[in-house]
């Protein structure tokens, strides 16, 4: 299907266009009441990720809320363990919780390489959002990274130091290879599964890079990384690396065409060290508390800081629960009509 506004695609294939793209992480969630109502209805987290109808419903409402340029399917990162066969929980107003982690080889055997089929609820949400949106934005189809994904299941909840993860890497290297090359082929087929369901593009979370030393980062977390990036060629990629300053310059080589950048990461620095790649980013949620003057004067900011090419404007990581939506809407209209300026 012909996509009306297809300026997202345009940026990541860095091609001419007449202004910025812009999305937001989290854009689907709790700043919308229009989420709240519907998240009410589906009473858990769990059960609105499922139903495909209602998935389907909250990925649109930015779109028509928010006017961003872009969907991105609403799940979540951890539906890879539970099809691998590690079940998780969304504690109401806490976060995930596996009642099971994995901390032996014992665990491991239990454990089995997801097939996209065993994610049939998210492929049916894609189709349907597809159906829905009508080619009027592109829908985004995303997974965590291998490393942020392989954290959860060790750790079972999140963490302030992620410890547990981190002493498996030190102590067990060669079982940790094993479930991040099982997490790795999952994701593949998962993320290939999404491309053939209508996801237009796709974004690759690396939540937890930042806690990992860049050797470790190397080899437990880029190497899979990279692996997912060379088996996905249907549509363009996007690697979020959230506090992976230190690993720019060999995330360069990596074959994804757009690199988000967290607020930590200065823009003219990661254009030396990322040439030929489109950036995204990279605003501090927090910007956002400020008052509207304020919020376009920081989002004007950004928006020269990166230029008009090889750029789509977001923030630094997801939209915190208790921003205003008026000062988002804000952020949104900034980008586009300041970007206009400088095409
Ligand atoms: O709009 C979108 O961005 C699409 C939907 C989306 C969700 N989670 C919905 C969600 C996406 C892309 C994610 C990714 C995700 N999930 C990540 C990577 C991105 C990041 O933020 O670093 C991670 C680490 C998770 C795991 C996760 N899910 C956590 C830690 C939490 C609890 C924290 C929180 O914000 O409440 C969730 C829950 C979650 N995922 C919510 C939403 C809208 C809130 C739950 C609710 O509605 O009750």
């Amino acid at each position: 299907m012909l996509l009306k506004n297809d300026l997202l695609l345009k940026a990541a294939r860095g091609e001419k266009k007449e202004r910025t793209p812009v999305w937001l992480m989290r854009q689907a969630g709790r700043i919308l009441p229009e989420y709240r109502k519907v998240r009410a209805i589906a009473k858990d987290f769990k059960t609105l990720v499922k139903t495909p109808e209602l998935a389907t419903e909250v990925t649109i409402q930015p779109v028509d809320i928010l006017d961003v340029d872009a969907a991105i399917i609403f799940s979540d990162i951890l539906v890879i363990p539970e099809a691998m066969g590690l079940n998780y929980e969304m504690e109401e107003n806490k976060g995930p919780l596996f009642p099971k982690t994995i901390t032996s080889l014992k665990d491991l055997a239990e454990l089995h390489v997801a097939q996209a089929g065993e994610l049939q609820y998210v492929l049916d949400a894609i189709s349907l959002t597809k159906k829905e949106l009508n080619g009027r934005v592109p829908l985004i189809g995303f997974a965590g990274a291998p490393w942020t994904i392989f954290s959860y299941m060790i750790e079972g909840k999140g963490s302030k130091t992620f410890s547990r993860a981190k002493k498996m890497l030190y102590t067990e290297p060669g079982l940790s290879h094993k479930l991040l090359n099982m997490i790795t082929e999952s994701t593949i087929n998962y993320l290939k599964g999404q491309i053939k369901a209508g996801a237009d593009i796709v974004q690759i979370f690396d939540s937890w890079a930042g806690i990992l030393n860049p050797g470790q980062y190397s080899e437990f977390s880029l190497k899979y990384i990279t692996r997912i990036c060379d088996s996905i060629g249907e549509v363009p990629k996007i690697v979020f690396a959230k506090g992976a300053f230190f690993a720019r310059e060999e995330m360069s080589k990596m074959k994804c065409e757009v690199l988000g950048l967290d607020w930590n990461m200065g823009v003219e620095e990661s254009r030396k060290l990322l040439p030929g790649k489109v950036l995204q980013g990279n605003l501090d949620p927090c910007a956002l508390y400020g008052s509207l003057s304020d919020v376009r004067k920081e989002t004007i900011k950004m928006v020269e800081a990166f230029g008009p090419h090889n750029y789509i404007a977001n923030l630094g990581h997801g939209l915190y629960p208790d921003i205003e939506v008026g000062n988002v809407k804000c952020f949104i209209d900034t980008v586009k009509e300041h970007s206009r300026t400088l095409h």
